[in-house]
């Protein structure tokens, strides 16, 4: 159901009432969506500019009203931040990270769910009636902002799915085999996301560490690295697919620069659940750099950051907070590198700015 005030403004805007010019329909700001976007994922700035300048387009209404907004896919090896970009833009544009419809192509690819996206008869064995994989009102969104689709791991897609998703990107729409429904994708950001190609671009950058073809200039290795992906792209899918995607952004392998960011990042995700503690954690140089050490690998990315905080800091958090009192107001709780691993003491801030 569209909210009151786009009914208005839309209301408005036929009447003439509101000016044409400079006006959009949408509410987000693209450079604020950017912002959040900028402040949480870290070293994929090319990618990132490419979506900046999609939601221009988008928020200027200058793409064809019969075609999803955007379609837009987001390629890379796993843990670099593709599927936390998309919910961060939710979270931007609706307010939370899960208001977008994610459909995990990994469990349509096992499940009878794929019926309902491919139009396979209802009568389907293990089909519910009318069940569905979409969320209507995540896709279609409403007057004032965009609906936001997820297809992740697009690689595992069969045959018959990526045909309904060529569907969708031409004509905006999608039939369920229900016959009764149809899911309008025109008010629709739609993204995807791939690891295709990322497998054989790892095993290339590996052998160009080696020996003589470290030396061959950037730029030519960049477009050798550009080329192995669409190949890759290129063997998986048809042209035919692959031409009605808008974009293809290639999310970078994470390196030794963006460790020491990832871990402040989960510092500060572990800082926020701890203010209705009252309390604030801060590490010292060597448990941060400890924590770095635990929780990053360049073959998997910041997947394993999470687990390392979970691991080797909140268990002691936890005790700590179950064991004392509390701290008193300003305290912050200081961890530090031990023999067996972090340690916790509870400091005033200048203390902890002194040994830090
Ligand atoms: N570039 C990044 N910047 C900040 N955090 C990241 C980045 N990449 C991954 N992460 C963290 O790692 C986790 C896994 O990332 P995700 O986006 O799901 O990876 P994938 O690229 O495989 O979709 C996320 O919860 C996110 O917090
Ligand atoms: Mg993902």
């Amino acid at each position: 159901m569209p909210f009151i005030n786009d009914v208005l403004e839309q209301n408005q805007r036929a009447s003439g009432t509101l000016p044409l010019t400079h006006t959009s329909r949408f509410r987000f700001d693209p450079q604020q969506v950017m912002t959040l976007l900028r402040s949480r994922i870290v070293g994929q700035g090319a990618a990132l500019d490419t979506i900046e300048a999609s939601l221009m387009v988008i928020k200027a209404e200058l793409g064809d009203p019969r075609k999803p907004l955007a379609v837009i896919l987001l390629m890379g090896p796993t843990g670099v931040g593709k599927t936390e970009t998309v919910r961060l833009l939710a979270e931007a544009i609706h307010g939370k990270a899960d208001a977008l419809c994610r459909i995990d192509m990994n469990t349509l690819a096992q499940e009878h769910y794929a019926a309902s996206l491919t139009g396979a008869p209802p009568g389907y064995v293990g089909s519910k009636e009318g069940t569905t994989l979409f969320d209507k009102t995540a896709i279609e969104g409403s007057y004032s902002a965009p609906g936001i689709v997820l297809f992740d791991e697009l690689e595992k897609a069969s045959e018959p799915v990526v045909r309904a998703l060529m569907n969708i990107f031409d004509n905006g729409q999608l039939r369920l085999s229900s016959g009764t429904a149809t899911l309008d994708f025109r008010n629709s950001l739609i993204f995807m996301t791939s690891n295709i190609g990322a497998q054989a671009l790892w095993t290339y950058q590996q052998r160009q560490q080696q020996g003589w073809r470290k030396l061959l200039p950037n730029p030519w290795q960049l477009r050798r690295e550009a080329r192995l992906i669409d190949q890759a792209l290129e063997k998986h899918f048809t042209p035919e697919f692959l031409n009605r995607i808008d974009q293809r952004l290639r999310f970078q392998r994470l390196g030794d620069e963006q460790v020491g960011q990832l871990v402040s990042l989960a510092l500060a995700r572990l800082n926020q659940r701890l203010t209705r503690h009252g309390l604030e954690l801060v590490l010292s140089p060597d448990a941060h750099e400890w924590l770095g050490k635990q929780g990053f690998d360049r073959r998997y990315g910041a997947r394993s950051m999470t687990r390392a905080f979970r691991q080797h800091l909140e268990p002691k958090v936890a005790r700590w907070l179950l064991d004392q009192s509390g701290a008193e107001a300003g305290e912050q709780l200081l961890a530090t590198l031990a023999p067996d691993g972090i340690r916790l003491t509870l400091v005033h801030p200048a203390q902890s700015g002194s040994s830090a």
